[in-house]
């Protein structure tokens, strides 16, 4: 199929670089030309485990393109994904003018029958605005929209694509549907040649849908899972009014088929540019329809708050933090990506900065990013510079590199023997024995 991605950021490049593995022809359309450029030579302006090798594969055997035209695109394709941002306006609500923007240009541009795919995270009803918005167009070509969400995590997305545990598509007539059909029919029968296909499951559910529900199935499964983090984490505060190891009690939980270990590991909180923003994007929508979701606010809550619970550690350990100087491990959301977008390591420094403390901070991937947004910050080369001389190291991201950490030397190097671990990356008694103060989260 001739396939046309709008919007060349980790969903887009992804999505597109995927598409082309498996048989498509696929141009990858972005209005950013530097992009655009640097994807040309053969360059990722983002960090994915495969991307680039999978992006070069393809662009070598003739499958996949780089424009900054949507023309060019749109003329080409007779599927057209839409990739571009929605990032929340000051209120949470979702930022669509991006959405509309690029419908309009395809729009303007279609000349023959398109089958148009919300890609993008987007509110429910969204899909209904671009229908209208196509119609407003008076263009008097044949079109569907489709809504067709994704579920890749970032650090395996690629392999998220390749092996999803589920597809979903939002449609309104069988031709969309079967359009959609064929199109993953070779990530269904898994026909496809890839070296990246690994721990398959034996089916795949394809879930076809209205465009409503597909779109908030979306919202409705990043919104539950920040509340199982959330959850754990308010669990993990009990457990140290009462003594218990948080860790044991999501052990115990997860045994439960019904609740599954996964999303129980309680610490420093949730960031990333899909569950602080949907979650939001939820409430608002919600509220736009008269539904008061405090369920949701509560898990924001919840969420916000536990950069303070670990200065608070770091307090309790410390007492005045004022000169101090604090080593902080791991500053990208989560391991495994170099996304600095809403991740907790920038309001613990923040809170730690406003107390006057010093700090050094490491992390393998995202320093270079973290340099466009922390400022007064010292960067080590690994993380025993960071521990040299540091009265407090403090695992905010769970990197393999920090579970593998030399811990004689680290505390040899340290100040004073006190490590925070907002990930529960080590045993308690373990650390006891090896002389640390040790404060995790809700152990
Ligand atoms: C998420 C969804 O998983 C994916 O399906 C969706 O399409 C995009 O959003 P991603 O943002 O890449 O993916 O990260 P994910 O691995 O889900 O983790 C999100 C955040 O939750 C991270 O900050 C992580 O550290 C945190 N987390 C996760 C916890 O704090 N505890 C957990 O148990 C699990």
């Amino acid at each position: 199929m001739n396939i046309c991605i709008i919007g060349t950021g980790h969903v887009g490049l992804v999505t597109g670089a995927c598409f082309a593995e498996i048989g498509n022809q696929v141009i990858c359309v972005d209005n950013d030309e530097e992009k655009i450029g640097t994807l040309k030579k053969g360059k990722m302006p983002i960090y994915e485990p495969h991307l680039e090798e999978l992006v070069k594969k393809n662009v070598d055997e003739g499958r996949l393109f780089f424009s900054t035209l949507i023309e060019e695109g749109v003329s080409k394709s007779s599927v057209i994904f839409i990739a571009v941002g929605t990032p929340p306006k000051e209120n949470g609500e979702a930022d669509l003018s991006s959405v509309e923007k690029v419908c309009s240009q395809i729009a303007r541009n279609m000349k023959d029958y398109k089958l148009v795919v919300e890609k993008s995270t987007v509110p429910v009803q969204t899909g209904q605005w671009i229908k209208r918005l196509f119609n407003l167009h008076d263009s008097h070509q044949d079109f569907d929209i489709a809504s067709n969400p994704e579920f890749l995590r970032e650090g395996s997305a690629i392999h998220d694509f390749l092996n999803p545990d589920r597809i979903v598509i939002g449609v309104e007539n069988e031709r969309a549907a079967n359009i959609l059909k064929e199109l993953y029919s070779p990530i269904i029968k898994r026909s496809f040649d890839s070296s990246l296909k690994s721990s398959l499951v034996n089916h795949i559910p394809l879930l076809i849908t209205d465009l409503q529900s597909a779109e908030l199935i979306k919202h409705a499964s990043n919104s539950f899972l920040a509340a199982k983090i959330s959850f754990i984490n308010a669990v993990a505060d009990i457990c140290e009014r009462v003594g218990a190891d948080v860790e044991k009690v999501a052990q115990g939980m997860g045994y439960d088929p019904r609740i599954v270990p996964a999303f129980l590991e309680a610490g420093v909180g949730f960031g990333g540019f899909c569950f602080p923003k949907d979650l939001q994007a939820f409430i608002q929508i919600a509220g736009k329809f008269n539904y008061d979701f405090a369920l949701l606010k509560e898990v924001e809550r919840i969420n916000k708050d536990r950069p303070r619970r670990l200065v608070e550690k770091i307090e309790e350990a410390l007492w005045v933090l004022k000169d101090k100087t604090i080593g902080i491990l791991g500053l990208a959301f989560k391991p495994d990506t170099d996304d600095m977008r809403f991740a907790p390591s920038i309001e613990v420094i923040n809170l730690l900065q406003k107390e006057k403390a010093k700090v050094k901070v490491y992390d393998p991937v995202a320093m270079d990013r973290a340099k466009m947004i922390l400022k007064n910050v010292e960067y080590g080369k690994n993380p025993y510079q960071v521990a040299e001389g540091s009265n407090a190291l403090v695992i905010v991201t769970e990197w393999s590199e920090f579970r593998d950490l030399d811990l004689a030397k680290t505390k040899s190097l340290l100040a004073s023997p006190i490590i925070v671990d907002g990930r529960n990356i080590f045993d308690p008694a373990k650390m006891k024995k090896l002389g640390f103060v040790y404060k995790a989260m809700g152990r």
